[in-house]
């Protein structure tokens, strides 16, 4: 099979996605699959070589040719956080070519990289719960720091609605800091314009995947605990090693491991997803109720990020899982 193993993007996550991409090609089994790393950036579309030579992908169908061969891919293998890759627009573009791709759908991507329309939609899914939150559109910019006072209690976490790994995200716990964080939130590029507040959930916070596998069933991993010494798990905290404790398999109670992935699966059914996803949670300490905080539709594979560590508490090989993601969206 050849696989174009997409990454790179238009975000501050472009080099997250470098580095999950790397992680992944490491792990898939060559024998099996002739992997080439695709790069997207906003001017252009390519393939570096082992020599260094430089390809520019055809953006009719895909293909690039490579020392005067013409190559073309069985699979886009997506890793790509945030636009293009993780927001709907590159799985559009493979839907009009006619190229399988091993993540969720346009409609599913572009909905669920909007935090604020997804918790809409989440809100009613049994034994989950949704924050208290205000969703603010660019012409709101002016009366959002009142706005926010008017319908939220402190601590509130500010964030842009379309952001991802915390980029632009601050936690609020004086109003004095309101509207410096509203600021950076809105001003986070690429992100849609639109900043989602919401109330501080006090608990522990988890992060689990689950995923279909070739032979059509949803499987869900073990969660993980985080636990960071910083104020919240903000971009230092997800990619720099030691400022975060990860406990996989988390602590939680054999109720509590049937409820999440419970929810999980209700999750993945409700928003239609394909491939693996990866959910955000806060568990609250006086409710004991899953409070959901976002779904990552492209969630990282750098070697310390969640999924990979899940996958290898689950018993199995990140290749063998990587392959499976590969089979099930031939299938
Ligand atoms: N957005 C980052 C890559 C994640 O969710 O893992
Ligand atoms: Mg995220």
């Amino acid at each position: 099979r050849k696989v174009a193993l997409v990454t790179g993007g238009y975000t501050g996550e472009a080099e997250v996605s470098f580095k999950s991409s790397a992680f992944v090609h490491s792990q898939l089994d060559t024998e099996r699959y002739e992997v080439y790393p695709i790069t997207i950036s906003v001017d252009s579309w390519f393939h570096v070589n082992d020599a260094g030579i430089k390809s520019l992908v055809n953006k009719e169908d895909f293909s690039l040719v490579i020392n005067g061969h013409l190559l073309t891919f069985d699979i886009a293998f997506i890793i790509l956080h945030g636009s293009p890759g993780e927001d709907g627009r590159l799985q559009g573009y493979f839907d009009m070519i006619g190229l399988p791709y091993t993540s969720c759908s346009a409609l599913t991507s572009a909905l669920t990289m909007n935090k604020g329309y997804t918790k809409a939609i989440l809100a009613d899914i049994p034994e989950l719960f949704v924050a208290k939150s205000v969703l603010l559109f660019e012409t709101d910019r002016e009366t959002a720091a009142q706005q926010v006072q008017e319908q939220l209690k402190l601590p509130y976490f500010v964030k842009p609605n379309a952001g991802g790994s915390s980029i632009g995200m601050t936690k609020v716990k004086e109003s004095s800091e309101l509207t410096l964080a509203l600021e950076k939130a809105f001003n986070a590029e690429n992100t849609g314009q639109q900043v989602l507040i919401e109330e501080f959930v006090t608990g522990r916070e988890f992060s689990q995947g689950i995923f279909r596998n070739s032979a059509g069933e949803l499987v869900v991993l073990p969660a993980t605990e985080v636990k960071t010494t910083r104020e919240f798990f903000d971009f230092e905290a997800k990619y720099i090693p030691g400022l975060t404790e990860e406990i996989t398999p988390a602590d939680l109670s054999e109720e509590q491991q049937a409820r999440a992935a419970r929810i999980l699966q209700a999750i993945y059914v409700r928003l239609n997803c394909r491939g693996m996803v990866r959910v955000d949670f806060f568990l609250q300490q006086e409710t004991d109720h899953f409070y959901f905080i976002e779904i990552n539709t492209i969630p990282g594979q750098t070697p310390q990020s969640f999924i990979p560590q899940q996958v290898r508490a689950f018993g199995m090989k990140e290749g063998d899982f990587y392959a499976e993601l590969i089979e099930a969206a031939l299938k």
